[in-house]
C-alpha cells in the first residue's frame, strides 16, 4: 500500500509553527509545501489564492497518497477552505483560523486580533469575529509576515529593521488591550517575544488544530518524516526550513 502523507500548505515558514505543534502530538509522514512563489498570500485576492492552492493540491495528489490537507495559513483558510472542500470532495481539509474563540473562552473582553489584510476582508473572518463575547479589534500589518519570513531565511540588516518597525507597531497597538489574538501562522513564530514584551495573554490556535489532526489520523506511522516542497526553488531552502522547524520544536526560535 502507498505510504500516506498529511499535507501542510502555507505561503512560507509560518505553517511550520502548526506542523511543529502537530509533531508534538503524533507521528506521521508529512509533506510541507511552501508556496513561496506567491508569498505573501495576504497581498492576493481570494480567487487567486484558491487558484494557487487547487493547483498545488492537484499536483501533489497525482504523486502522493494524501487524505488530509492542513491549510497552515489563516489567509488560505478564511479565503478558500469552503471552495476547496467543494472541489476536492475526497480530501479532509483542516484549517487554521484566528484564535478568537479561544480568546473569548478565556474571558478576553478587549482583545487585538492581528491578521493579514486578506484575512480581515473575508466573510468567514467577520462571522468568527461576530461570535466573540467581548470586543475584538483588528490590526493588519501588511509587511509583518514577510519581515518574519525574511529574517528567518536571510539575515540582512534591512529585514531586521523592517521587523523591528513592525514589531514596535504591533506592541504599541496591543498595549491598550487585554490579549493578542494571532491570526496568521507566521505570527506564532513571535509569540514568545510578544508575551515577553507585552505581558498579555497571547491566543494561538495552533494547538487546537494539532489536536484535530491527531484525532483524525488514527494510525501513527512510528516516525516523523517531513518532505519539503516549494513553488519557487532556491539553493539550501530545504535545509533552512528543517533548521527553523527544529528550532521551533526546541522552543528556540529567534526571528531577530
Ligand atoms: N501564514 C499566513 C497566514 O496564516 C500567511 C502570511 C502571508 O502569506 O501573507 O495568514
Amino acid at each position: 500500500m502507498k505510504k500516506e502523507y498529511i499535507l501542510f500548505i502555507d505561503s512560507g515558514v509560518g505553517g511550520l509553527s502548526t506542523l511543529a505543534e502537530t509533531m508534538g502530538l503524533m507521528q506521521a509522514n508529512f509533506i510541507y509545501f511552501a508556496d513561496n512563489l506567491h508569498s505573501p498570500y495576504g497581498d492576493h485576492t481570494k480567487a487567486d489564492i484558491f487558484k494557487y492552492l487547487s493547483k498545488i493540491i492537484k499536483g501533489l495528489l497525482k504523486k502522493f497518497n494524501i487524505k488530509i490537507v492542513v491549510l497552515a495559513c489563516n489567509t488560505a483558510t478564511t479565503s478558500s477552505i469552503e471552495n476547496l472542500r467543494t472541489y476536492f470532495k475526497d480530501i479532509h481539509f483542516i484549517g487554521t483560523e484566528p484564535a478568537i474563540k479561544l480568546a473569548s473562552d478565556s474571558g478576553a473582553k478587549n482583545a487585538l486580533c492581528l491578521a493579514t489584510p486578506t484575512t480581515l476582508e473575508q466573510v468567514r473572518f467577520n462571522k468568527l469575529k461576530s461570535m466573540a463575547n467581548g470586543t475584538v479589534r483588528t490590526l493588519s500589518v501588511p509587511s509583518l509576515a514577510m519581515s518574519i519570513e525574511n529574517n528567518l531565511l536571510y539575515k540582512k540588516l534591512n529585514f531586521r529593521l523592517q521587523f523591528l518597525k513592525d514589531f514596535h507597531l504591533v506592541c504599541s497597538s496591543a498595549a491598550s488591550h487585554d490579549g493578542v489574538i494571532l491570526g496568521c501562522t507566521h505570527y506564532s513564530l513571535i509569540k514568545h517575544d510578544l508575551y515577553k514584551t507585552l505581558c498579555l495573554p497571547i491566543f494561538d490556535g495552533n494547538f487546537g488544530v494539532a489536536k484535530q489532526i491527531a484525532k483524525l489520523q488514527k494510525n501513527n506511522s512510528g516516525c516523523n518524516e517531513v518532505r519539503f516542497y516549494f513553488s519557487r526553488k532556491e539553493m539550501g531552502l530545504t535545509q533552512k526550513y528543517r533548521k527553523i522547524l527544529s528550532q521551533i520544536l526546541a522552543n528556540k526560535i529567534n526571528v531577530c
